[in-house]
């Protein structure tokens, strides 16, 4: 025991890495090459077994027990508040009309995707986020479990140090399930479970320590495999959604939090998500509102925000969200976040 060093391929990429006082000093950082062997996992094959656009999947035989619950941790993930969201949404009152269709266009981990599906059936819901890896992984799960569970036991099997960082090396895979199986298993071994991507739009969070992580969960997919049955899963940007005009829609709107001063983490994807993008969103969501349909946006308390939703159709709630953004441990802070809905709400409870 004497000097820890951490490995990033990229020399000179700025890779938070958590050092507590328990930590042996002094930390070096060092420019990883990948190790040329990956031990037993099965080559990708050569034709893609999913289709791009499969939304209807095969049945499996192995049945559901238990409730879905989202199937990767995800920065901004909103499983903490759920209640919250659920106790603003347009339904349950007679206030209300009839809600059948429901869009979340920036997906994330779904938490509140997977939340209504225990307390509610919609004759039509379309998930959609601009993650690609992860979009195939909805599918996967949606169209092919049983494949993605035995890919994720051979990632289990193989999980080590040198083998983490050969998978995250993988940036081009194209079969489906090598694209989903490798996005979960960096998910449940990567650092705090975050999703970061370099300018070139390559994962580069450093492996997490875990003594035993849950790589697998196989009951928990076929479980999310069972709800996602029928429900539309598509890969674009969040304009690109197209609500049908005769009947109301509901919209959750979570996108990449407009940053506090506090340096909250934004990069998602190697887009980014800028002010611009922030007026892009409001400008939809009034929009989305003039042509019958109903909106819930979440978004952080910081004063861009506040002025952009400042006028009606608008109402903005604050919330306390005990979630934490920050890597750096001594920036770890409760968010301040706002919920913002284009109808007025009433709370049932
Ligand atoms: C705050 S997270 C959503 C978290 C999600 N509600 C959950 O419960 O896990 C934001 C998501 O927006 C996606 N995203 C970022 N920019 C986007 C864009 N321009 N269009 C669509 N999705 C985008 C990211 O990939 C990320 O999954």
């Amino acid at each position: 025991m004497g000097v820890w060093v951490f490995y990033d391929e990229e020399p000179h990429s700025v890779i938070e890495i958590e050092v507590t006082s328990q930590t042996i000093a002094p930390v070096t950082l060092n420019h990883y090459r990948p190790p040329s062997m990956i031990v037993d996992c099965p080559p990708e094959p050569s034709s893609p077994t999913v289709t791009p656009q499969a939304t209807i999947a095969a049945p499996i035989d192995a049945p559901a027990t238990g409730i879905a619950h989202p199937f990767v941790k995800w920065v901004g993930g909103k499983r903490g508040i759920i209640q919250t969201l659920l106790d603003h949404l347009p339904l349950g009152s007679p206030d209300y009309p009839v809600i059948d269709r429901y869009y979340e266009p920036f997906t994330g981990g779904g938490a509140l995707f997977f939340a209504l599906q225990q307390r509610r059936q919609f004759q039509q819901v379309c998930l959609s986020d601009i993650n690609a890896d992860l979009i195939t992984a909805y599918r996967v799960i949606q169209s092919d479990p049983d494949a993605l569970i035995s890919a994720l036991g051979c990632h289990a099997q193989n999980h080590g140090k040198s083998y983490y960082y050969a998978i995250r090396q993988q940036h081009t895979l194209t079969d489906p399930i090598a694209r989903a199986a490798r996005l979960l298993y960096l998910n449940r071994t990567c650092y705090n479970g975050l999703y970061r991507v370099n300018r070139r739009g390559e994962f580069n969070v450093p492996m997490g320590r875990y003594k035993n992580p849950n790589i697998v969960q196989a009951e928990n997919l076929r479980a999310c495999h069972h709800v996602l049955q029928g429900v539309t899963i598509e890969h674009h940007p969040f304009d690109q959604i197209t609500p049908p005009h005769h009947s109301p829609c509901l919209i959750y709107f979570d996108p990449p939090y407009h940053p506090n001063e506090d340096g909250s983490f934004t990069s998602y994807s190697k887009q980014g998500f800028t002010a611009a993008d922030q007026t892009r969103l409001r400008d939809l969501a009034r929009d989305l509102h003039e042509r019958g349909h109903y909106v819930m946006l979440s978004n952080s308390n910081a004063d861009l925000i506040r002025e952009l939703y400042a006028t009606p159709p608008f109402r903005i709630f604050e919330i306390h969200a005990p979630r934490l953004v920050n890597c750096k441990s001594n920036q770890r802070q409760a968010v301040g976040e706002v919920l913002i809905t284009t109808y007025p709400v009433r709370k049932l409870r």
